[in-house]
């Protein structure tokens, strides 16, 4: 079989990484081997996200950067798959006329068929994508997004010992700046014996770590032959499958944080101790505009639960900076409450306005771009003070790392050095980079720690000859 070229760019979140393994495992299936460049490739693909206006300006630029590669080269199939494709649809087609494929993210499994039609029949372009929020029943629309979640071959995951698991696919929440219900469709929970069956297949096939994937991950709740399991049953589920490591999972609601979740990730030590759960705001204002359902009394609660009952769990969040009608003191709100509760990290996103959700229907966009830009800063610049201090109580400690593979930036060597820059993780998914050999891939290292900055933490293999008073063994492994 000659091998095909696929080319595929992937934007946005881990649900669309994780589509993109899937879609190139399927593609693999049928000869296409990935090439790192849009020149010699058969397919180009691209997986799409439109949480933010600039991610979708991303994917249009580099589609307006293959018009003259597909005028040269008519047979090249170019298809745009994920979230703008569901939003999208047509406009795509008009954007850029010599697009082949539009592709919803509850239509992946159809993608190798598509793409050999597309080859068969150049000129004819196919859309495929769910239907609407308001263009059906309920059940219709749920049943148009269909979740793709095939077995993978190990060769064919990014890691052979780290996979991500789909629990649940859609939102009900229907947060108002927020596109995610309208695209990716209602909220729909996968059963647990599917989940539990994927587990056991991916660890005995070497896999240690597995990051459980929802948009509200801990509201995940499934009936299965007259049992109803809520989020923290099947965390035991999951716990019992001999040979997994690590058990990891994102992205938290915090009004979904009840006592049996926080107990189940105390009790479980296999479960990290790490909880993406976004707050978005500081102002009970600003969250009432954005309907996020909860005070920030009621997260203020919900996080001072989890640092009491697991007084090392590393808890990160989300934010939008100059949602509609922001005020300087409801930005303050926002700061103080990271200074509180000093998060290991806060992805910060200035407010971008999504055409059909609620808040673009009915709250103007009124703070200025320079003034969510500088509030943007603001609360990078307070985060990174937090998150340098927080790294920096590890010094002279000793951490357990899952080691996940090379690190970016490797420093430059002498020659004929074979040592390697390595990065992993610990418990508490701080990230570690040290020297060490490519065998320790996949391994579960101690590493002690000599450096950090707001972002990585620097440190060196623990061996035998290394004597204890160099680095105590009696401090938190569970970092
Ligand atoms: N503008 C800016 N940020 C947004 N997010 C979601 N929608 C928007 C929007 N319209 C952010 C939220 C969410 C993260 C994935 O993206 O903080 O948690
Ligand atoms: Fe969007 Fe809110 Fe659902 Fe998260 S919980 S995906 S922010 S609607």
């Amino acid at each position: 079989m000659t091998m095909k070229k696929l080319y595929i760019e992937t934007v946005g979140c881990q649900m669309n990484l994780l589509d993109s393994e899937l879609v190139v495992a399927s593609l693999r299936k049928e000869g296409y081997e990935l090439t790192p460049s849009t020149a010699d490739a058969d397919t180009v693909l691209f997986n799409t996200c439109s949480v933010r206006q600039h991610a979708e300006d991303k994917i249009y630029s580099a589609l307006g950067r293959l018009k003259n590669a597909k005028r040269e080269m008519p047979d090249k199939v170019i298809g745009v798959m994920g979230c703008m494709a569901q939003k999208d649809q047509r406009l795509i087609f008009q954007r850029a006329p010599y697009v082949d494929l539009v592709v919803g993210p509850g239509q992946l499994h159809q993608v190798p068929e598509l793409v050999r039609q597309a080859r068969e029949n150049p000129g004819e372009q196919r859309l495929e994508v769910s239907l609407g929020r308001k263009d059906g029943a309920v059940d219709s629309i749920k049943r148009s997004h269909e979740s793709f979640d095939p077995l993978r071959d190990p060769s064919m995951r990014p890691t052979p010992f780290q996979a991500y698991v789909r629990i649940q696919i859609g939102c009900d929440k229907f947060c108002t700046y927020c596109i995610v219900p309208s695209v990716r469709g209602p909220e729909q929970s996968r059963p647990p014996s599917q989940i539990v069956a994927e587990a056991r297949q991916l660890v005995s096939e070497g896999c240690k770590e597995i990051t459980l994937l929802g948009q509200t991950v801990n509201s995940w709740r499934h009936t299965e032959d007259g049992r109803a399991w809520r989020f923290s049953d099947l965390l035991y589920a999951l716990h019992e499958v001999d040979g997994l490591e690590r058990l990891r999972f994102v992205t938290s609601y915090p009004k979904d944080m009840t006592d049996d979740v926080l107990e189940a990730i105390r009790d479980l030590p296999k479960c990290v101790k790490y909880l993406h759960v976004p707050a978005q705001h500081g102002s009970d204002e600003q969250l009432k505009l954005m309907k996020r359902g909860y005070t920030i009394a009621e997260y203020r609660e919900m996080h001072d639960r989890a640092k009491r009952w697991m007084p090392d769990v590393a808890v990160t969040s989300d934010f939008i900076v100059g949602f509609s009608g922001e005020t300087e003191e409801q930005f303050q709100m926002t700061m103080d409450l990271v200074r509180e509760c000093r998060f290991k990290n806060s992805f910060i996103f200035k407010y971008s306005e999504r055409p059909g959700t609620k808040s673009a229907d009915r709250l103007p966009d009124d703070v200025p771009d320079e003034v969510k830009k500088r509030r943007n800063n603001e609360l990078l610049a307070l985060q990174n003070e937090i998150s340098e201090e927080d790294n920096q109580r590890f010094l002279g400690q000793r951490v357990e790392v899952l080691v996940e593979g090379p690190s970016k930036k490797q420093p430059q060597r002498e020659e004929g050095d074979p040592a390697v820059q390595l990065m992993g993780r610990t418990m508490c998914d701080r990230i570690v980079v040290f020297d060490g050999n490519p065998r320790q891939i996949g391994q579960t290292m101690p590493i002690a720690i000599y450096d950090a900055n707001a972002h990585t933490m620097f440190g060196a293999v623990v061996t035998e000859h290394v004597t204890p008073e160099v680095v105590p063994l009696a401090v938190p492994t569970q970092a």
